[in-house]
């Protein structure tokens, strides 16, 4: 595949938390949505205790029926009663968190450590999931299970790592996204996507995504040569940049040149977090988008210290005004860029 996304890769947007939120899927829908939309990780234990700010974790719009829910936990138990009460909800089906390196995930057991543990715990786990699921299913529907993982410590080898989601197949996991960096390397160096076309060839059972540094058209085409036997591509940071990336990738002749108002969609943002989260998130929720999404101006640095610095929305709303005032040729963003 070249310069043109045919329709036949699935656009993925990728669960980031903190972003990965319905206030933020608003933005991506508004140019035209994505294939799927990964919710950022949900606390499987948290979930199931009903904490306070939980119901915000579980709305699903803008496009409902395209959620995946992820789950993140250290123990089989909580992970299946929670993936019992998002399976409810409906939407494609749930995502099993075993990529997080983050040390306060992955030490406690969670994300990657699915990868390191004995391979029986980890099994247990996912068929513990799958059957909950199973009883999740409603009307018919039933949900997908899909595992979200990175190669695996630095000792990893291809060896393992097929031998792993071999175990997963057999548990009945029904699609695999690849993050193609160790444990260790967290965003550095670069997603090894010829693994994610080796894991594809070796698994044509199930689709494989590919994920880690798409981030415009040139590396999307990169991607799908190095992997063309993948399915999908899903993609993170980028879209938090550019919430447009995949009305791009989709090429369709409407949006070829069409332009976007960068201030207006900053504000939108705004209003979307007061709508769609709790104000306990608001200011968190605010400098994570804006970490990305001043990247694409001219003064990104000043203008995210600026974001960093707001007190509170009204603030941040004068912020952004400010900016723009100052800098009116960012005003106007080419979709093409
Ligand atoms: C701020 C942030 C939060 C993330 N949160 C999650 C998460 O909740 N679950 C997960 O599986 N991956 C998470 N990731 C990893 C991304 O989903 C993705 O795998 C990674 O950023 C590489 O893709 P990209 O190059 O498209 O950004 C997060 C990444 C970032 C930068």
């Amino acid at each position: 595949m070249t310069s043109e996304n045919q329709g036949e890769t699935r656009l993925i947007l990728g669960p980031m938390a903190t972003l990965s939120h319905e206030a933020f899927r608003r933005l991506v829908a508004r140019f035209g949505g994505c294939d799927e939309y990964f919710t950022e990780m949900i606390n499987a234990a948290s979930l199931i205790h009903a904490g306070p700010f939980e119901k915000y974790y579980l709305l699903s719009g803008p496009e409902p029926e395209k959620i995946v829910w992820q789950l993140t936990g250290k123990n089989a138990a909580p992970m299946a009663s929670a993936a019992r009460i998002v399976g409810e909800l409906g939407g494609i089906g749930v995502d099993l968190n075993m990529g997080c390196s983050a040390p306060q995930i992955a030490n406690t057991g969670a994300g990657i450590a699915w990868m390191t543990k004995p391979l029986s715990e980890t099994a247990e786990m996912v068929r513990a999931v799958k059957t909950e699921l199973e009883n999740a299913a409603k009307d018919g529907h039933k949900n997908r299970l899909s595992v979200k993982m990175r190669l695996g410590a630095e000792d990893f080898t291809e060896e393992k790592l097929f031998s792993f989601c071999q175990m997963l197949l057999d548990e009945g996991v029904q699609m695999i996204t690849l993050h193609a960096r160790t444990k260790k390397e967290k965003h550095r160096g670069h997603s090894r996507w010829e693994i994610v076309q080796h894991l594809a060839e070796n698994f044509p059972q199930i689709p494989v995504i590919l994920n880690g540094d798409v981030k415009d058209r040139a590396s999307f085409d990169n991607a799908m040569k190095a992997a063309p036997n993948a399915k999908g591509v899903m993609i993170a940071t980028a879209a938090a940049q550019k919430p447009w990336i995949f009305s791009m990738l989709k090429n369709t002749s409407a949006q070829e040149n069409a332009q976007i108002d960068a201030q207006e969609l900053a504000l939108e943002f705004i209003d979307n977090v007061e709508k769609y989260q709790p104000p306990e998130f608001w200011k968190t929720r605010l400098q994570r988008f804006f970490a990305y999404y001043c990247l694409n101006f001219s003064f990104a640095h000043y203008f995210q210290t600026q974001m960093l610095n707001a007190k509170d929305n009204e603030d941040a709303k004068i912020r952004v005004k400010e900016y723009f005032e100052k800098c009116k040729c960012d005003i106007i963003i080419k979709k093409e860029n």
